[in-house]
């Protein structure tokens, strides 16, 4: 399902933008925004540890186009909250020439709404309290939680989708997600390599 956008009223001139589900073409312009937005260095950061290998959770990583361009994205992971089901929403990058007009705001209302409807009832994720709590993150339930990896207590927010679901939350936050299938022309090199 795609939904289409209005830009914010100081921005009235500006194109509209849509949201829609993830496509695998989209991935190149995906990779391309998270390395303008995030430098060479992403793939160190703590939160990549509960990514690397995995898929996103089923029906829930969005793109946001103008006039068919990919200018944002957001993807969730099903990670393990010291037990506790959750989701890790992560990352979350507008193109620098289309920020401060609602994008990022309309990609996490997006997949935060499309998270609860598919039945989860927490999302966690590492950024800016000054930018997530606008959406309701905080960080009131992940005092007893850690990354694995350095992170810094007060950027570790969480928004319960059910009230009470992060409630004794204690813990290493673990990735669970489904194992990623390897592009299919690495899957071929890897059969003749095995063959030879
Ligand atoms: C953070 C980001 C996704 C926001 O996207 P966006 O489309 O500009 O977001 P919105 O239009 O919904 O909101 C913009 C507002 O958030 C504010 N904002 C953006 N990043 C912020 C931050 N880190 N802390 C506090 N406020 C922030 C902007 O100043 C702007 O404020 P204004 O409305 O008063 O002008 C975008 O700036 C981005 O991709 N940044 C680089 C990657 C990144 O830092 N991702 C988040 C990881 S914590």
């Amino acid at each position: 399902m795609t939904a289409v956008r209005k830009t914010a009223a100081p921005f009235a001139d500006a194109a509209p933008f849509a949201i829609r589900a993830e496509r695998a073409a989209d991935v190149a312009a995906r990779e391309a925004l998270l390395d303008a937005s995030f430098g060479e260095g992403r793939h160190t950061r703590t939160c990549q540890r509960l990514r690397d290998g995995r898929a996103p959770a089923e029906g829930l990583a969005f793109s946001a186009t103008q006039h068919g361009r990919l200018i944002g994205t957001v993807r969730l992971w099903h990670v393990s909250a010291g037990g506790i089901p959750a989701l890790v929403l992560g990352p979350l990058a507008v193109d620098a020439s289309c920020r401060s007009l609602g994008v990022g705001a309309a990609l996490m209302n997006h997949a935060l709404a499309a998270a609860k409807a598919r039945g989860h009832t927490a999302v966690i994720l590492r950024g800016d309290p000054a930018y997530y709590e606008r959406f309701g993150f905080s960080a009131d339930k992940t005092g007893e939680l850690a990354l694995p990896g350095p992170f810094e207590r007060e950027r570790l927010l969480a928004i319960e989708l059910r009230e009470g679901a992060l409630m004794g939350a204690w813990g290493m936050i673990a990735a669970t997600g489904a194992k990623a299938r390897r592009p299919r022309a690495a899957k071929t090199h890897a059969i003749a390599t095995a063959a030879a």
